[in-house]
């Protein structure tokens, strides 16, 4: 073995190998070898034993955060405008934002302070819309290459019902747009890949969706998009297409919906929302193996419900979190894992006696294993994962009473730590910062 590709990181490790149970272990020994994780030790195994060990004894360390969705455009007006429901907030609030990255300036400027945010974010792996604009969709995917993260970033389509500044002027431009940012694109990054990312239903043309189809078929491209978000949003999705048996069909009509038969390996579809999906397209969404990213902080804020989020584990679908920025109003994924169990009490309390809440290390799994399961063997220690990993300093908290390595990233996740208690931070094997160690 090349010890120089191995290394350990030493402290109190918490991760959930299954959704419903924890696995901690204080005073451990996580091992790295080629990005790789060899599993997590009380002792270092004989073979590891000359290995270098960054020492975090004391601090938590726990898998990086998976954020299924969320739109680095709209990082600028975070946590502003948030009396709107969706389609006006994205008319009144959103549209006039992200028509701002015409300007590759202003762009640069808004995704350097996001890619750096993001960096200093538990978050590890995510998958990003950016806007129309190729220029500033490249410069994006720049700068979360130069971030360390692993992404997946698409450039939007979109070529109706937008501001004439935000529409694209025909499918024809949207699709050459696109074809021509995969190729300007094509094996520059490492970390960062694209992905197919039409807007939404009412914002794509027939036309623009059947070329995306063959955009999708030769690039093998997975595919992100938004549904059944918002009763609104549903009627008019209704509206424009009146063929359509419910939402999704109307991405599944042309290929965008994941697998188009059971047994088919194709590129998978992450679908955001999914509040009021029927039982129709929840069978779909599960046949065609469609991951759903759950965003609840953007789901309350827009007032668009509460995903039965407790039904689709009962049924074995593919869950994820999302930020949802900025619809949510903050990339934070361990602020996304508590909204996760309120929402799922609130559903419980209001909606459906029947629907257990949520429990934390449920919620915790579906941004770790949950979500990762879309990047491969991502979100967990285990042997075989993805070496993503989180250290926090939860030292600020004190607290009269002894507590178990769950219960501190609980509290840790409540209490915001995230905020300001990251010390380090390692993806797939490589170290992003380490304050503890640098100072
Ligand atoms: N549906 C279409 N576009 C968007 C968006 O930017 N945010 C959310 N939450 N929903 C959308
Ligand atoms: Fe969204």
């Amino acid at each position: 073995m090349n010890t120089e590709q191995a290394f350990a990181i030493k402290g109190d490790i918490c991760f959930c190998k299954t959704n419903n149970q924890w696995t901690t272990m204080e005073n451990a020994y996580a091992v790295c070898e080629h990005g790789i994780s060899q599993g997590v030790f009380a002792q270092l195994p004989e073979q590891y034993a000359h290995i270098s060990v960054v020492d975090f004894t004391g601090k938590l360390i726990i898998p990086g955060l998976v954020d299924l969705h969320i739109h680095a455009p709209q990082y600028a007006f975070r946590g502003m405008g948030m009396d709107l429901e969706l389609m006006d907030w994205l008319n009144q609030q959103t549209f006039p934002e992200e028509a701002k990255y015409a300007d590759l300036a202003y762009a640069d400027r808004a995704y350097t302070i996001f890619a750096e945010n993001m960096k200093h974010s538990a978050t590890s792996h995510a998958c990003l819309f950016a806007t129309q604009h190729r220029a500033a969709t490249e410069l994006l995917m720049d700068r979360m290459e130069q971030s360390g993260l692993v992404s997946f970033v698409g450039k939007v389509n979109m070529d109706r019902e937008a501001p004439d500044n935000l529409r694209e002027s025909s499918a024809e431009t949207s699709a050459q747009e696109t074809l021509q940012w995969l190729y300007e694109i094509a094996g520059k990054y490492q970390r960062t890949k694209p992905m197919l990312t039409p807007r939404f239903i009412p914002s794509c043309t027939p036309e623009l969706l059947t070329k995306l189809q063959i955009i999708q078929q030769e690039y093998e491209l997975p595919v992100q998009s938004h549904l059944s978000e918002n009763p609104g949003e549903i009627a008019f999705v209704q509206e424009l297409c009146p063929t359509s048996k419910f939402y999704g069909d109307a991405y599944d009509a042309y290929g965008l919906f994941g697998r188009q038969h059971p047994t088919e390996q194709t590129y998978p579809a992450i679908m955001a929302h999914c509040v009021y999906s029927t039982q129709e397209e929840i069978q779909l969404i599960k046949d065609n193996g469609v991951f759903i990213a759950h965003c609840p902080a953007s789901n309350t804020n827009l007032s668009s419900g509460i995903a039965p989020i407790r039904r689709y584990l009962n049924e074995d679908m593919s869950v994820g979190l999302g930020s949802d920025v900025a619809g949510g109003h903050t990339e934070s994924m361990l602020r996304a894992v508590c909204d996760a169990v309120q929402v799922s009490k609130l559903y419980w309390r209001l909606v459906d006696a029947s629907a257990a809440p949520l429990t934390f290390c449920e919620a915790f799994y579906l941004a770790t294993k949950g979500g990762g399961a879309f990047f491969g063997n991502v979100g967990s220690l285990e042997h075989g994962y993805d070496f993503s990993a989180v250290v926090l300093d939860d030292s600020s908290l004190q607290h009269p009473f002894a507590l178990t390595i769950a219960q501190r990233v609980e509290r840790a996740a409540y209490s915001a730590l995230d905020n300001y208690g990251i010390c380090a931070k390692f993806v797939s094997g490589t170290p992003l910062f380490d304050h503890v160690h640098s100072k």
